[in-house]
C-alpha cells in the first residue's frame, strides 16, 4: 500500500501540553496557568503544565524524536503570551521569539516542514480579563498576533494553523466551563464564542492575504475538530437524519461558514431558532453573522484541516436535548459501541476517518485535505509495547490509503496526535497519547519511544504499508 510521493507524514503537539518553562524568561500567564493554578480538582489531581514535557528547555530531546521517526512535518503551536506577554503587541518578548525560530530553524535544516498553530487553547489570560472570546475585542487582538507571526516567521513557515479546534474549545470553555476561563454559559457561550473564533480566523486570513501571501507564499487554515457519526439503527430514517445533523453541528457549524458561503448551516440556524424559541429566549441564541461578515468569511482556508479521533452512534430522541459538539440543542442521543476498540473512556474507530475524508471531499468541493491529529490514548498503567493502539494506527492508515486510492481524497498530510505523552488538558497527565513516553516524575523528562513509534517510522521510511 504505497502512499502518493511526497505524501507528510507528521506528529502534533501544542505549547501548554509540552513546553513548561510557563513563567520562564518573561513569560505572560495564559489562561490554563491560571486555571490550574487555582486547583479545585477541575484537573486530574490539580495537575499543571508548568514542567510538563519540559520542551521550552528541551526542544533538542524533541528533535531527537522526530528525526527518530523520520517525520516529513511536524505540528507545533506558538504561545502567544510566551511571544506577547499581555496579548498586544505593546510589548514583545524577544526570548520567546529566539525560543520559536530556533524550532523553526532546526527543522528546517533538518528537512522538516513546521506546520504552525497559532493559538491553541492557550489564551493570554489579559485577554480573557476583557472578555475572552465571548468579547468582539478579542477578534482584532487575534488578528495583531497573526499579523505580527506572519512578520516575524512566515518567511520559513509556509503552513499556518490560525486556531486549534474551535467547536472544541467554544464549548468546553466558554459554554460548559470544563475548561477555562471555567464558567459556563449554559446555551449561549459555546455559540458567542465560536462566532468570534470563526470572524477571527478569517480576519487573519484576509491579513495573510493582503499583506503576506505575495512575498511568502504560504497556506492558511484552522483546523476542525470532526468525529463522524453513524445512524444506531442504520434502517431508521430518524437516525439517519440525526447522524447528518451531529455532522452539521460539529464539522459543519465551522466549515461551512469558511469554505462555502460565510453562513452557518440552515439545520443549526432553524433547531436553534426553534429551540430557543421554546426556551423563551427573545431571540436565537445562534449570533447571525451580518451580510458584510458573511463576505468577510467566505472563502478564508487555503486548504482544510481536520481532526479525527473518533466516531458515535447516533440516535434520534424526540424532544430530548442532548449535548452534542458545541451543540446543546440537538433532539439525539449519542451513543458508543462497545464492540469498537475501547479504552475506558473512549471508543476508537479507525474506520470512520475514511468515511469523513470522503464527506469533506463531497461536501467541501473536494479541497486539499490535512489531517492535522488522529490518536488514541493509553492509560496508566502504560505498557511502552502498546500494540493495541499499534493496531488503531495500522488500520488508520489503510483506511488513509483506501480515501486515497479507492475514493480519490486530496489527502496530503497526516499528523499523528502526539509526538510526545503531555499534559491532556482536564485529565492532566492520566491519558497519554504520545508515540514517545515521557516520565513526569523524572526531572530530566526523559522520552522513550512505544512500539507505535517504531512501527510508524517504519510506514514513513516505506511511504506507505505492507498490504
Ligand atoms: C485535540 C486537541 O487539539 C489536543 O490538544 C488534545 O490533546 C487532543 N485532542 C486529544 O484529546
Amino acid at each position: 500500500m504505497a502512499f502518493p510521493a511526497g505524501f507528510g507524514w507528521g506528529a502534533a503537539t501544542a505549547a501548554y501540553q509540552v513546553e513548561g518553562g510557563w513563567d520562564a524568561d518573561g513569560k505572560g500567564p495564559s489562561v490554563w496557568d491560571t486555571f490550574t493554578h487555582q486547583g479545585g480538582e477541575r484537573v486530574f489531581k490539580n495537575q499543571t503544565g508548568d514542567v510538563a514535557c519540559g520542551s521550552y528547555t528541551l526542544w533538542e530531546e524533541d528533535l531527537k524524536c522526530i528525526k527518530q521517526l523520520g517525520l516529513t512535518h511536524y505540528r507545533f503551536s506558538l504561545s502567544w503570551s510566551r511571544l506577547l506577554p499581555d496579548g498586544t503587541t505593546g510589548f514583545i518578548n524577544q526570548k520567546g521569539i529566539d525560543y520559536y525560530n530556533k524550532i523553526i530553524d532546526d527543522l528546517l535544516t533538518n528537512g522538516v516542514t513546521p506546520i504552525v498553530t497559532l493559538y491553541h487553547f492557550d489564551l493570554p489570560q489579559a485577554l480573557e480579563d476583557q472578555g475572552g472570546w465571548l468579547s468582539e475585542a478579542t477578534i482584532e487582538s487575534f488578528d495583531k498576533y497573526a499579523r505580527f507571526c506572519f512578520s516575524t516567521f512566515g518567511d520559513r513557515v509556509k503552513q499556518w494553523i490560525t486556531i486549534n479546534e474551535p467547536n472544541i474549545y467554544a464549548m468546553l470553555g466558554y459554554e460548559l466551563g470544563i475548561f477555562p476561563p471555567g464558567v459556563p454559559h449554559s446555551g449561549t457561550g459555546g455559540y458567542q464564542a465560536a462566532h468570534n473564533m470563526i470572524k477571527a480566523h478569517a480576519r487573519s486570513w484576509h491579513s495573510y492575504d493582503s499583506l503576506f501571501r505575495k512575498e511568502q507564499k504560504g497556506m492558511v487554515s484552522l483546523s476542525i475538530f470532526a468525529g463522524w457519526a453513524e445512524p444506531a439503527d442504520p434502517n431508521s430514517v430518524s437516525d439517519q437524519e440525526a447522524a447528518k445533523r451531529a455532522i452539521s453541528f460539529c464539522l459543519d457549524f465551522i466549515a461551512k461558514p469558511i469554505f462555502i458561503d460565510g453562513d452557518y448551516p440552515e439545520v443549526v440556524k432553524s433547531q436553534v431558532a426553534s429551540m430557543s424559541k421554546k426556551q423563551g429566549y427573545p431571540s436565537s441564541r445562534l449570533p447571525e453573522f451580518t451580510e458584510e461578515e458573511k463576505r468577510m468569511i467566505k472563502g478564508t482556508a487555503d486548504f482544510f484541516a481536520v481532526q479525527y479521533y473518533t466516531t458515535r452512534l447516533v440516535k434520534y430522541q424526540e424532544n430530548k436535548k442532548r449535548e452534542l459538539g458545541i451543540l446543546q440543542d440537538a433532539e439525539t442521543e449519542i451513543l458508543t459501541d462497545p464492540s469498537w476498540i475501547s479504552l475506558d473512556w473512549v471508543y476508537v474507530v479507525p474506520w470512520g476517518i475514511r468515511k469523513l475524508l470522503k464527506y469533506v471531499k463531497d461536501t467541501y468541493n473536494n479541497p486539499v485535505i490535512y489531517i492535522t491529529e488522529n490518536g488514541f490514548p493509553q492509560l496508566d498503567p502504560v505498557s511502552l509495547d502498546d500494540t493495541q493502539r499499534w493496531e488503531y494506527f495500522r488500520q488508520t492508515f489503510q483506511e488513509l490509503f483506501k480515501a486515497i486510492q479507492l475514493d480519490k481524497v486530496n489527502l496530503k498530510v497526516y499528523c499523528a496526535w502526539s509526538l510526545l505523552d503531555n499534559f491532556e488538558w482536564d485529565r492532566g497527565y492520566s491519558s497519554r497519547f504520545g508515540l514517545f513516553h515521557v516520565d513526569f516524575e523524572d526531572p530530566a523528562r526523559p522520552r522513550v519511544p512505544y512500539t507505535s513509534a517504531k512501527e510508524y517510522a517504519k510506514i514513513i521510511q516505506k511511504n506507505g504499508l505492507e498490504g
